[in-house]
């Protein structure tokens, strides 16, 4: 029987404004899931990165299942609830919808899944982001599966000498492609590097093992007006023909620079952190990732630990602030700020409304 791992997350309510998941909401949702264990869920773990409520949950129903989701997003609505009661911000900011309807796929929350045969040993690793979006994590899976000065196994390990298949999602025309590396490296960098459009949604071996899922929802898109970033979620499979733990997260000890941070409009450096540091505060941010990993068990997770916990990451985490204050000190200005066709989905557009009548045009 294979195992799935669902990572479901959203924004349902957050404290001082955009900073931190309050404790009440995490304590509701971990009672829920450990309520559904036995039943639905075999284990489940309940987490948080900045605002956004991160439920990790394993079974054995496969993808896209309507009990899972149904679980998933009633947790939502209720702590969305008590998020109102305490008059927390953005209560129940993600949740686009309010009759469930078969899958929370298209309803604000992000969806990150995988269904595998467990391997003798199958270490599992969850990455959580806040305050950037679901391509983010393009520039980070190409660097374990396909960078081979980056994973060293590429080169050094049989069992990874074939490559992987990326499948790539256009988030704005709604259309997917598979591109198999090393022989493509070039044609699939020529879209992810455009990360606000192109998303890696899948990565596999070439038999077709999945190696990682991530949540592409994107939020603004759905909602077509500005509701905070689409906060995005990954899970990695790593060892035994696949990167090692040490190779899935050795790309994020350099700061690349991600969209998202204050008011889903600026570009910042996107900070590993442990779960402790997991509160978005300077300007709403930085971007921030955590990253759990776990040994999947006949479906129970052994763990966590915490992979960003550690003074290896420190110099990363200096970087980032140093990057940080040189992309402050443009202000209002680009780069720093989104490019005007990424900030249609920000509250900019008002701002363009209230001067349509008032431009006057200039003589050909
Ligand atoms: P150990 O000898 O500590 O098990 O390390 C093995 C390894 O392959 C580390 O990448
Ligand atoms: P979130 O998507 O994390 O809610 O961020 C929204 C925002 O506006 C931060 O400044
Ligand atoms: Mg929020
Ligand atoms: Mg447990
Ligand atoms: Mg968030
Ligand atoms: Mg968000």
């Amino acid at each position: 029987v294979k195992t799935t791992v669902s990572v479901i997350k959203a924004d349902i309510g957050s404290f001082p404004g955009h900073s931190r998941t309050h404790p009440k909401i995490l304590e509701v949702a971990a009672r829920r899931l450990k309520e559904a264990e036995g039943s639905i869920l075999i284990d489940s773990y309940v987490t948080h990165c900045g605002d956004d409520l991160e439920l990790i949950m394993t079974h054995t129903k496969g993808e896209d299942n309507e009990e899972i989701h149904k679980l998933a997003w009633d947790i939502f609505m209720e702590g969305a609830e008590l998020a109102k009661e305490m008059k927390l911000y953005g209560a129940g900011q993600d949740l686009l919808g309010d009759a469930f309807s078969g899958n929370v796929k298209g309803m604000g929350p992000g969806v990150a899944e995988m269904e595998f045969e467990e391997r003798g040993s199958d270490p599992v690793l969850i990455f959580m982001a806040d305050k950037t979006e679901p391509g983010a994590w393009n520039y980070f899976l190409y660097k374990m599966f396909a960078d081979p000065f980056s994973t060293s196994g590429l080169v050094i390990d049989p069992s990874l000498h074939e490559g992987f298949t990326f499948e790539v999602h256009d988030v704005i025309e709604k259309r997917k492609i598979l591109f198999n590396t090393p022989e493509e490296s070039y044609s699939l960098l020529a879209y992810i590097g455009a990360p606000s459009r192109y998303v890696i949604k899948y990565v596999w071996k070439r038999d077709g093992t999945i190696g990682a899922s991530t949540s592409t929802q994107r939020l603004n898109l759905m909602a077509g007006r500005y509701v905070g970033k689409d906060d995005p979620v990954m899970i990695v499979r790593a060892q035994s023909g696949f990167p090692a733990v040490g190779e899935v997260i050795d790309p994020f000890r350099t700061p690349i620079l991600v969209a998202g941070w204050m008011r889903g409009s600026h570009h910042g450096p996107f900070m590993p952190v442990g779960v402790c540091d997991a509160n978005c505060t300077q300007f709403d941010g930085p971007p921030r990732v955590i990253c759990l990993g776990f040994q999947v068990c006949n479906g129970k997770l052994i763990g966590p630990a915490d992979m960003f916990d550690d003074p290896a990451f420190n110099r990363v985490r200096d970087q980032c602030c140093e990057l940080s204050s040189a992309l402050r000190a443009h202000g209002p200005f680009e780069p720093h700020r989104l490019s005007l066709e990424e900030m249609e989905y920000t509250t900019l557009p008002g701002v363009e409304k209230k001067f349509k009548d008032r431009w006057e045009n200039l003589p050909e």
